[in-house]
């Protein structure tokens, strides 16, 4: 067979496969960078998909809380399906808390060969100002337990790919820096290493 796209490990959509994980507190960003992002490489024929927290946690993981146990439970899954994801090809835009720096670390064994670490930092008071989904006020009246922030802990990258401030720019500037950096890193079409 001539055609190179059907040699093995030749990439199905013309780039890399890879995992862009964004993680931050709730309210810093994050579904709204992925699906920023999303829109910008598909409309560059990227092929891609966003893993969101908030979605997976109504299927795959409805049986999982907030513990940390069922945190890291609930990361081990995401980046095993995100793995997969990029494994098939496509860039993996997931979007969790992801709180521990020990579960992100398990999270990029499941695809080490392309995973970068975004991370969302916005500071707990603009997260609370936002607050659009009203939680961060039920936790501080203490009718939400381990909120993440609040009353359960946020373990910020040390040393993540890329840092966003959301908190002091636009939507539309963080999802360019976003995007620049993935244009950058994943190039399309794909240069020879
Ligand atoms: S993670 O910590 O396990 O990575 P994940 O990103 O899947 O969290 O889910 C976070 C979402 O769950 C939040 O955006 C929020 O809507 C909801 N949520 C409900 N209870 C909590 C809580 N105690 N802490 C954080 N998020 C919560």
């Amino acid at each position: 067979m001539n055609d190179e796209s059907m040699l093995p490990g030749s990439p199905r959509f013309g780039h890399k496969g890879a995992v862009i994980w964004l993680t931050g507190l709730s309210a810093s960003g994050k579904s709204s960078l992925a699906n920023g992002l999303e829109h910008a490489l598909l409309a560059r024929g990227y092929a891609c998909y966003v893993l969101d927290g908030d979605t997976l946690r109504k299927g795959l993981n409805a049986n999982l809380g907030f513990s940390p146990e069922d945190r890291g439970e609930n990361i081990r899954r995401v980046a095993a399906v995100a793995g997969l994801f990029a494994d098939a090809g496509l860039v993996c835009i997931v979007a969790v808390i992801s709180p521990y720096r020990a579960d992100r670390a398990l999270a990029r064994q499941a695809y080490a060969r392309g995973f970068h670490e975004v991370y969302v930092a916005a500071d707990l008071q603009t997260c609370e100002a936002r607050d659009p989904k009203g939680l961060y006020r039920k936790a501080r009246a203490g009718e939400l337990s381990q909120f993440t922030g609040i009353s359960a802990p946020y373990e910020a990258p040390l040393q993540p790919q890329l840092r966003l401030e959301t908190a002091g720019e636009s939507l539309e500037a963080s999802v360019a820096t976003l995007l620049g950096y993935v244009l950058e890193k994943i190039p399309r079409p794909l240069k020879a290493d």
